[in-house]
């Protein structure tokens, strides 16, 4: 075979080698890799189609849907990964807390941890009840040939918050109040969190996922020093028990800023940074050793066309001061996205960065 000098970009030959997993490491790419966080979900029509008549929750426990769901948006927007289809309080939902997704609001949980007796109560997950989801990733790897599969888990603090609050909630007050008043009890919940976090992570790695990522999404309401205390450990831990295995750590909250240095300190390759702190200053508050994640408003992709090129080219550009930069929005894909503007992010992106 002759070798054609302007031939496209020779695809990754294994998702090991994939670009998303090179950003994660620090190392080289053909092109800044590009993938979003709720890629999969309701701005895609195919999404909507396959789900109708589907709860959230059954949807996430049945290998066939959450095979297809998974692949939606890589085939259809050529992001460089895709991020299992599932959900932060599943591994909670298969131990057996009576847990429901309500569409537009999230989880609500029926009786929520409100004392030491409900933490200790509190059902442990059975790794063998998670067959399906070894399952499901086995396949999605099958069929995702070089494209690398995201496994993720919520991190023990974001889902203590929708344990003790019974929903989503701003303030997390009644999470604070129990942090302080109970600081035994909140020890032992979050080790308890952080042991199920694991069992899900290390499932998913040991199936075929390619990195992974601790989503601890509601960790900016918290000062540095709590944080640094009563959080990161457990965070930590979860990190930690992934042990010798070999795949890249993204580690994500919203509004961190103030957090950077410690979210990196607990253990990741790669933190993820919301669109309140530009990725040049997030490389200097994150220091070396560490890649980005990052960082386009998901309100921005609602704008006219014009805006979203220049917000786009200003994080490629900002996110060229980090050792590595993984293209992301600063948090999850809006539902009211138009999927034509996600993908010609991709194709933005692709062509700014391609070597
Ligand atoms: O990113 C992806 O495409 C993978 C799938 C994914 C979902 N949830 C699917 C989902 C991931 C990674 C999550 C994680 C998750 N879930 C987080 C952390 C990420 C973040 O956004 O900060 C959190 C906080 C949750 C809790 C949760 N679940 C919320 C806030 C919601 C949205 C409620 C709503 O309807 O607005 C959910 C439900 C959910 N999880 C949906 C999807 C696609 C929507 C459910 C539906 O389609 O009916």
């Amino acid at each position: 075979m002759t070798a054609v000098a302007d031939a496209a970009p020779t695809p990754a030959p294994s998702p090991a080698d994939s670009d998303l997993v090179r950003a994660a490491r620090g190392l080289p790419v053909r092109r800044t890799p590009v993938w979003f966080m709720r890629q999969a979900g309701r701005s895609l029509p195919e999404y909507r189609a396959l789900r109708a008549g589907t709860r959230m929750l059954d949807a996430c426990q049945d290998p066939d849907l959450v095979t297809e769901i998974t692949l939606q948006p890589v085939r259809r927007h050529g992001v460089d990964a895709a991020i299992l289809f599932s959900d932060i309080v599943l591994p909670l939902v298969v131990a057996g807390v009576d847990i429901d997704i309500k569409p537009g609001v999230g989880p609500v949980i029926a009786s929520p941890v409100r004392s030491v007796a409900d933490v200790d109560a509190l059902p442990p997950l059975e790794p063998d009840r998670l067959a399906f989801l070894a399952t499901a990733v086995r396949r999605l790897v099958a069929e995702l040939g070089p494209t690398p599969l995201i496994g993720f888990a919520g991190a023990p603090f974001t889902l203590a918050t929708y344990l003790i609050e019974g929903g989503p909630s701003k303030e997390h007050a009644r999470t604070k109040a129990f942090m302080y008043a109970e600081p035994e009890a909140w020890g032992r919940l979050l080790d308890r969190l952080a042991v199920s976090a694991a069992t899900f992570l290390t499932t998913q790695v040991d199936a075929g996922a390619s990195a992974v990522q601790l989503f601890d999404s509601w960790a900016g309401v918290l000062s540095a020093a709590d944080y640094a205390e009563r959080v990161l450990p457990h965070s930590r831990a979860v990190l930690d028990a992934l042990g010798d295995r070999d795949v890249p750590k993204v580690h994500f909250g919203v509004g961190t800023g103030e957090l950077l240095p410690l979210i990196g300190d607990a253990g990741a390759d790669v933190v993820g940074v919301d669109w309140r702190v530009p990725l040049d200053e997030a490389a200097r508050r994150v220091g070396p050793g560490r890649s980005l994640q990052g960082n386009l408003d998901p309100a921005v992709l609602l704008a006219d066309r014009a805006t979203v090129d220049r917000e786009v080219r200003r994080v490629v550009a900002q996110g060229r001061a980090a050792r590595g930069h993984v293209f992301n929005l600063g948090h999850g894909v809006l539902p009211d996205t138009d999927p034509g503007v996600l993908t010609s992010v991709v194709d933005l992106v692709h062509e700014l960065t391609s070597r």
